[in-house]
């Protein structure tokens, strides 16, 4: 029943991603119905995946020698067409094929920079090559924190296509409509190939406009969370971590109520 009552009453979160920001918000509202003492306790339990406030975006040159980039290149190219797919949550424009094993190990290898760019331990999460062709476009929104952090590398574009990213703000947990604050500030970056650049994208907005003249952009998204955090990032696992029964009946309605947002 409170789970019920939870649900009806919480905001959309309706951008990309927007799942694990209401199941938060709802699982802290739960917890302060049926367990007043605890809801203060889990809320804090996610500070770790908050981002700093006085973080900005980093840029990173030359992120491979020119010849193994020229030859990492040749290995995309080879991917069959069949690993690329066009459909996901979010009108992007683009074909994506997700954790290719090309990827994964390059996430590992750059893992000790992002690292230090990101000023903390850092694991691993999932990965995206990510083609944008004419219709390429990208809402504004926020990444779930399975993706606090994104390197995001440019493979080879038709022009060059600016991302804009506001500063760090504040998880919109109290009255968030799916809408970005009409106060929030951006500033525009913008990439060549064989660069990358840092940013937590769950605590600052993001989007790209249309991409110019119907070109192309074709991106390495590898993504990590703090390290220690594969619980907390999971929604699904939050009950068995925090020994809370209740939070995997609030998923289970979650899911049933909201089956166009599940992660
Ligand atoms: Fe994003």
């Amino acid at each position: 029943m409170a789970a019920m009552h939870v649900l009806h009453g919480l905001p959309g979160f309706d951008w990309y991603d927007g799942c694990f920001l209401a199941k938060f918000e709802a699982a802290r509202r739960m917890l302060a119905i049926v367990r007043p003492g605890e809801s203060r306790r889990f809320a804090a339990a996610f500070d770790t995946l908050r981002t700093r406030a006085d973080f900005e975006v980093r840029r990173v040159h030359n992120v491979l020698p020119p010849a193994r980039f020229a030859d990492f290149l040749a290995q995309l190219r080879a991917v069959p067409a069949s690993s690329l797919h066009g459909h996901e949550r979010g009108d992007f424009g683009r074909r994506i094929a997700r954790d290719l094993p090309i990827l994964a190990e390059l996430q590992l290898e750059l893992m000790p920079l992002v690292a230090e760019l990101a000023g903390e331990a850092v694991e691993p999460c999932y990965t995206f090559l990510s083609l944008y062709d004419g219709a390429g476009t990208c809402a504004p929104h926020l990444d779930a924190p399975s993706a606090k952090w994104t390197l995001d590398l440019c493979l080879a574009q038709s022009d060059e296509w600016p991302i804009h990213f506001s500063s760090v703000v504040p998880w919109p947990t109290s009255d968030a409509d799916g809408n970005v604050p009409a106060t929030t500030a951006f500033r525009s970056h913008s990439l060549r190939p064989n660069e990358a650049l840092l940013f937590s994208g769950s605590s600052q907005w993001h989007y790209r406009d249309a991409i110019p003249d119907a070109g192309f952009c074709h991106l390495a998204f590898l993504h990590y969370h703090p390290a220690g955090c594969a619980d907390l990032v999971r929604p699904a696992r939050w009950a068995a971590h925090f020994d809370m029964p209740e939070l995997a009946i609030l998923d289970a309605v979650f899911e049933t109520l909201r089956p166009d947002r599940r992660q």
